[in-house]
């Protein structure tokens, strides 16, 4: 038998600028309670063991794997997901623009969390190198593109970043 609580506990956690009050389990992952608790499921699961990043969000302002942390954990936190990116009016973001414009994604499993760890990385660094960039990524797997058009993707939006500034706020 398992050492997590299975209990509920009452949280509230604000995800792209909407506060939810929710009753969940103690042992539920974060990614869980996005995807099936909110139902927010552009946030993907995949290997379940820290490795893939597809489920990266940002959490409190720093890059996380939310298979990695459970919802309780989260409690009183500030999350972006992948659909906190679009624009009000629901047009594509720059990002989500940059990787429609150079194809940086084929089956779009990885995408939502490659997103997220660009937006994380332009945040930090506005004018990254190749090996920055690609470092920035490397807790992303993908298993389509090679990864050419992502880094390309992500090395234009830097540079339209600069020209216009804060494409990635
Ligand atoms: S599902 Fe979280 S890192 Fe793979
Ligand atoms: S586009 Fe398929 S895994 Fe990255």
């Amino acid at each position: 038998m398992s050492n997590i609580p299975s209990q509920k506990r009452s949280i509230s956690v604000t995800v792209n600028g909407t506060t939810y009050y929710r009753d969940v389990a103690a042992r539920t992952l974060l990614v869980h309670f996005l995807r099936e608790n909110l139902n927010l499921t552009g946030t993907h699961f995949g290997c379940d063991t820290g490795h893939c990043g597809s489920c990266t969000v940002i959490a409190n302002g720093k890059l996380i794997k939310s298979c990695m942390m459970l919802a309780i954990q989260a409690d009183g936190f500030t999350i972006e997901t992948v659909e906190g990116l679009a624009n009000p009016d629901g047009s594509l973001s720059p990002i989500q623009q940059a990787f429609s414009d150079n194809h940086a994604l084929q089956c779009g499993f990885c995408t939502p969390g490659i997103m997220l760890a660009s937006k994380y990385l332009l945040q930090h660094n506005p004018q990254p190198t190749e090996e920055e960039i690609r470092r920035g990524i490397k807790g992303n797997l993908c298993r389509c593109t090679g990864y050419v058009n992502i880094v390309r993707a992500i090395q234009g939006l830097a540079a339209e970043t600069v020209q216009k500034g804060d494409l990635v706020k």
